[in-house]
């Protein structure tokens, strides 16, 4: 590519991402409302607020593909999640059909499906059972993928990123973690296959213990190289079990599913 745009690129994954997918285009755009630092070789630094569709327009005009990690990345109130990621994902979307960017990662989330129980495993197309006004709002994005591909084209990976974390630190999370490195070999794969199309898939690493089966894109070619059960022994001794009846080990979404509806 010649232009990769990131947004969320002051964030966790941003900032993980930002050098391990440098290869990926001569230049890479970074965006945020918060502190990216300098623009470093071949970078570019653009701060723009997602809810400001003026301003999205902009960002994404000489972009080729989008890595989109920027939003509300937990539950919050409703006006924040909506300004940024359903107001957010919108403007994007527009900002594509616009300028003609063909391919986007959209970073959704596991807690799309955050009500299935853990004693399931779901397959990337299961019906989205969100935990809560994040959940739902990355359910709306997935949506807005799947309008933007219909009518014009626009190819979408959304992947639902399970906990993407140095390490797993807690029993969920040997059933949820993925690496940064398995995280940016599968975006590299998403930018790789010639056709992408308009699909979802779970973002996890190579545990052995899982709620997600990703067989039905196994066409993407993507290997996670890394697992949680080399951590286990650790998150066995830092972190106590929860109860059978706790939410963090009743539902996928964990916690999440226990949470209110934030007013402010
Ligand atoms: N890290 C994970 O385990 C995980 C799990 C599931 C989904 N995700 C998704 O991946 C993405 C990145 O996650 P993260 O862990 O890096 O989260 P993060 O909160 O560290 O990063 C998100 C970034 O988005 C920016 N942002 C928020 N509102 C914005 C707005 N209105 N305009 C522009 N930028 C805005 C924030 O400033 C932040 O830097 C998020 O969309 C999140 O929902 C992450």
């Amino acid at each position: 590519m010649k232009r990769l745009l990131i947004t969320g690129a002051a964030g966790n994954l941003g900032t993980q991402m930002r050098d391990r997918l440098k290869h990926l285009a001569d230049t890479i755009r970074l965006s945020d409302i918060g502190d990216m630092g300098e623009a470093g070789p071949n970078e570019e630094i653009m701060p723009c607020d997602l809810g400001d569709q003026v301003a999205v327009e902009k960002l994404v005009e000489g972009c080729d593909g989008i890595v989109h990690f920027g939003g509300k990345a937990n539950e919050g109130p409703w006006d924040v999640i909506r300004n940024a990621n359903i107001d957010g994902i919108y403007n994007l979307y527009e900002a594509c059909r616009l300028h003609g960017c063909n391919r986007v990662v959209f970073a959704s989330s596991n807690h799309a499906t955050g009500f299935y129980k853990q004693s399931e495993v779901i397959d990337n197309t299961v019906y989205p059972k969100p935990d809560g006004l994040y959940g739902v709002s990355k359910v709306f994005g997935e949506m807005m993928a799947s309008l933007y591909h219909q009518k014009f084209g626009i190819e979408t990976a959304s992947v639902r990123i399970g906990s993407c974390f140095p390490e797993p630190n807690n029993h969920r999370m040997l059933y949820t973690w993925l690496s940064y490195g398995d995280l940016a070999t599968m975006i590299e794969r998403i930018f790789d296959v010639p056709k992408l199309g308009c699909t979802v898939i779970y973002g996890a690493s190579d545990n052995s213990q899982r709620f997600w089966d990703n067989s039905k894109v196994s066409w993407l070619g993507w290997t996670p190289q890394d697992s949680a059960d080399d951590y286990r022994a650790k998150v066995d001794a830092n972190s106590e079990k929860p109860a059978a009846d706790a939410p963090d080990v009743v539902y996928q979404g964990g916690m999440f599913t226990a949470d209110d509806i934030h007013q402010e």
